[in-house]
């Protein structure tokens, strides 16, 4: 059977990836690697801890990930790994640096060493940077322009996951660019997960500046399943002339073409708990260097792979706000563990470090 290592299996989208994993191929021998950072948290993995080998690990060690290779032997690596949060990477962006610049060439470098069947590097639209007034939508050829200290980290992780791709052409590795995504085990610190969690405990849920910040959504096991297609794609030799067209080299971008703003959906999350919008949400300082918008072309990946979002939104939306509603002790561990998540920016200049939103 098939071996699969799984880096930032204890995070969001890794979490649900090692769950689909299981229910698509139940034999698959799953190794979940974490280093369970700020997002972390091993209860994700709870429903199918007895199913995996869970190894804590820091992706950025070349020893340690080297001898987890040779351990393991896996057949198949999908890279998730990252420091996520845009917040915390305005007040600390080193540990971004680490885990998704150098994190990325280690897990690179790990598989040109112990050969794999194939590898994907999990990035973000965000190292796009912000739409321009005018432009429809990024694609595997825009160039990289971003601009916060998480998505320039992520940026960078992409520029040499690309070295790779074109320096070592045998090794099968392959990139993704993925739009925001939605769903269960998602950290309370991010919009829908932080509104849900808030309104339940009788607070607003707090909007950043005008909340007109605009956003393309998927939920997070179309994205698993976008990765799953890529990762076992036959996708032939790169072409020569990729060397000055980034649009022919194994990355495809992720979209359910499917653009809301901030405060569409704060006010879905009220509307949903059955609540009045106008009474549930408040608009705050908004964070510093907030891209404004961003939309992703998935064509290439529905051209050459035939995938498709199979999730309708409003439909998946309502199931993700149910799932919170209904996981109250899975929540309230994390706030217990961790203090009150989200930011008030209008405290950062006063003491020079965010505190927790208090929006009662
Ligand atoms: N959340 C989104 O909407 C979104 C969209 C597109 C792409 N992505 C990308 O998908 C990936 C997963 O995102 P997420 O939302 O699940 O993030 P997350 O923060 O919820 O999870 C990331 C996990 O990686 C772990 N991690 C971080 N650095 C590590 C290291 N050095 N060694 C081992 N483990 C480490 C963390 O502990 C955490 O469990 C990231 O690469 C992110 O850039 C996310």
């Amino acid at each position: 059977m098939a071996v699969y290592l799984v880096t930032g299996a204890a995070g969001f989208i890794g979490a649900n990836y090692v769950h689909f994993l299981l229910e698509r191929e139940p034999e698959a021998q799953v190794v979940a690697v974490d280093y369970i950072g700020f997002a972390g948290n091993l209860a994700n993995l709870d429903p199918v801890i007895d199913r995996i080998t869970f190894e804590k690990a820091d992706i950025a060690d070349l020893e340690v990930m080297e001898a987890l290779y040779r351990r393991h032997r896996p057949d198949y690596v999908v890279n998730f790994a990252a420091e996520s949060h845009n917040d915390r990477a305005i007040l600390g962006p080193s540990a971004f640096m680490r885990s998704n610049a150098l994190g990325a060439q280690v897990m690179a470098e790990c598989s040109r060493l112990v050969p794999v069947r194939s590898h994907v590097h999990v990035s973000t639209i965000e190292v796009y940077g912000e739409l321009p007034a005018g432009q429809k939508w990024f694609t595997e050829r825009s160039p990289l322009n971003a601009k916060t200290p998480y998505s320039a980290a992520k940026a960078a992780g992409d520029q040499m996951v690309r070295a790779y791709m074109a320096t070592y052409p045998e090794m099968n590795i392959r990139m993704t660019h993925c739009a925001n995504n939605f769903g269960p085990y998602q950290l309370p610190e991010k919009l829908i997960p932080l509104g849900v969690t808030n309104v339940l405990r009788g607070r607003k849920i707090p909007v950043y500046g005008d909340g007109l910040q605009s956003r393309d959504w998927l939920h997070v096991l179309d994205h698993c399943d976008a990765v799953h297609q890529v990762l076992h794609a036959d996708l032939g030799p790169i072409p020569k002339e990729a060397a000055t067209d980034p649009g022919l080299l194994p990355i495809f971008d992720i979209s359910a073409r499917h653009e809301v703003t901030n405060i569409d959906i704060a006010r879905f999350v009220v509307h949903e708990l059955g609540l009045d919008p106008a009474e549930w949400i408040e608009h705050i300082e908004d964070r510093p260097n907030h891209d404004r918008r961003y939309v992703i072309n998935p064509e290439k990946l529905e051209r050459e792979l035939g995938w498709r979002p199979s999730r309708q939104f409003d439909t998946e939306m309502a199931a993700t706000v149910r799932w919170y509603a209904a996981n109250t002790g899975w929540w309230e561990q994390i706030l217990a563990d961790k203090g009150e998540l989200g930011f008030d920016w209008s405290r950062v200049a006063l003491e020079g470090q965010a505190r927790p939103v208090s929006t009662q």
